[in-house]
């Protein structure tokens, strides 16, 4: 068998109308990374020299988008195909990536950029079954209960592929043949250039056809070759976003199957929703109706669900989380989230806290063991370990031009209904009384009670002994208190 080095080439260029789009078809996700990063990230796992991909439509997006997403040590060049003239133009535009000495010969993968399903191993079985015939030309070929929209597969009387017809300018005969063309094929590249060159638009969508290479290079007596890919549903094409459903549906069964058998119960997979940038921890539990997007982790131990979505989200071991929306969160360790429960961007939880009933945050660092338990808006925050929140509070952040932040210490008690007007700090170990407004800053000790609060110093200190020890200043109690710190006004 001839050595000679693997490249691959990628067609992209194409406008994917069928998708009803405004944005560039490969760049649709499946399981949150989108299609062409799928595909490119099942070739960087084969020794590659490089790889060359034809972006057209939306070049710019498109390039950019598998720049920034796509980590390999092989160099991935892009070129640009001008006018869609097909997929043999297409490939002509790869080919213009290439040396033109004819010295340096390699094997080139070539293949569509809508095959999010394809996996390396495929590609390897391909290159392989490609060398070892020493074939100018092998295919891969997938025979499919509904051919409909493929290029059918000609074999001659010895059972060679002959030539691939599209379902266009097929007859009704070769309409029926249930083995199709996936567009993904090995080429000898110094035997593809001359054959494309061969090619004419005269067929039923004017377009200069990749597939027609086959018969080319077949009447000029060079050998193809064809590979019948083992499970059909890799080579899924993605041409409408009824395609893009089934991969979609096809990958999550993989990533959750990859998930249960890594040691991560799933109360029901049909409604476990991971995306392949997700990473979970041993003894993971989902419920159902679990959303993970982007780089979301959960750490070992969690119990995630039922019915929560979390975006870039990041879960400690242990941690409890229901009936939520997180995006950009960090949660720590033992933590408890939820029931209905919006954690917004900036948020952070430190180990051990716990945000209850109907709770939004956006920017908060909740200490660790504190609670905010019910009802409540933690905005532009920073709450002290222990400290307890009480049901209805709110910080008051945004003065209508622009955002200011609340400090309340570690083990304050802010009492029910309380508005925290920002720019505020609480001390450590103070007092807010039920539906204060906290318009000045509350020292350490001090209690703030009223409608706007007058603060009381020193009053904690004073009661002490008068209300129960653990009610007024020991620390609150381990379990989310029934309502907050029910204080009156002073
Ligand atoms: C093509 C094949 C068909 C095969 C099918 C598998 C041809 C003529 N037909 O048809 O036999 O069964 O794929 O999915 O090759 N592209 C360009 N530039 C162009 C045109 C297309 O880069 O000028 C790219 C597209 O972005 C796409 C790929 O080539 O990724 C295939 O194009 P598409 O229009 O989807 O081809 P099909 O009609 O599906
Ligand atoms: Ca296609």
């Amino acid at each position: 068998m001839t050595y000679r080095p693997l490249s691959a080439a990628v067609l992209a260029a194409g406008e994917g109308t069928r998708m009803r789009s405004a944005t560039p078809k490969v760049l649709h996700p499946v399981c949150g990374r989108p299609i062409i990063l799928h595909v490119l990230d099942a070739l960087c796992a084969l020794p590659l020299e490089r790889i060359v991909v034809v972006v057209g439509h939306g070049a710019e997006r498109v390039t950019k988008v598998a720049q920034e997403h796509l980590r390999t040590e092989i160099p991935v060049e892009f070129v640009e195909q001008r006018s869609r003239l097909g997929t043999g133009d297409a490939a002509a535009v790869a080919l213009t990536a290439f040396p033109t000495d004819v010295d340096l010969d390699d094997d080139l993968l070539l293949l569509v950029g809508d095959v999010p399903l394809l996996r390396p191993e495929t590609l390897a079985e391909l290159a392989t079954a490609h060398r070892r015939r020493d074939a100018a030309a092998t295919m891969l070929t997938a025979v499919l209960d509904d051919p409909t929209g493929y290029g059918r597969v000609l074999r001659d009387d010895v059972g060679d592929v002959q030539a691939i017809v599209e379902e266009a300018d097929a007859t009704d005969d070769e309409r029926a043949v249930r083995e199709v063309n996936p567009s993904i094929y090995c080429f000898r590249r110094t035997l593809l250039a001359p054959a494309l060159r061969r090619l004419v638009p005269e067929n039923a969508q004017g377009e200069y056809y990749l597939t027609d290479v086959i018969a080319v290079l077949r009447r000029a007596g060079h050998r193809v070759a064809a590979v019948p890919v083992a499970d059909p549903q890799e080579i899924l094409g993605v041409n409408d976003r009824v395609h893009l459903a089934a991969a979609e549906t096809v990958m999550r069964r993989r990533v959750n199957e990859r998930w249960m058998r890594a040691g991560v119960t799933m109360v029901d997979p049909t409604t476990t929703y991971i995306d392949v940038g997700v990473t979970l921890g041993p003894d993971v539990r989902l419920l159902p109706q679990v959303i993970l997007e982007g780089r979301t982790t959960v750490g070992e131990g969690a119990v995630v669900g039922p019915d929560v979505r979390l975006v870039d989200t990041t879960v400690g071991a242990r941690a409890v989380l229901q009936h939520a929306v997180a995006r950009e969160t960090e949660i720590g360790d033992d933590c408890t989230v939820g029931p209905w429960v919006s954690l917004r961007p900036g948020t952070r939880l430190w180990p051990g806290a716990h945000v209850g009933t109907f709770v939004e945050t956006k920017a908060a660092d909740i200490g660790a063991g504190a609670k905010v338990p019910h009802l409540a808006y933690v905005g532009d925050a920073e709450i002290g370990e222990r400290a307890n929140i009480g049901a209805g509070t709110i910080t008051a952040n945004y003065d209508g031009r622009r955002k200011h932040r609340t400090v309340v210490g570690p083990d304050a008690r802010i009492g029910s209904n309380t508005v925290l007007v920002a720019p505020v700090q609480v001390g450590a170990g103070a007092f807010t009384g039920a539906g204060a407004v906290v318009r000045t800053d509350v020292p350490p000790g001090a209690l703030a009670a009223g409608v706007p609060a007058t603060v009381h110093e020193g009053w904690v200190e004073a009661r002490r002994g008068e209300v129960g020890e653990d009610e007024a200043t020991g620390p609150p109690p381990a379990v989310p208190g029934e309502g907050g710190t029910s204080l009156g006004g002073a």
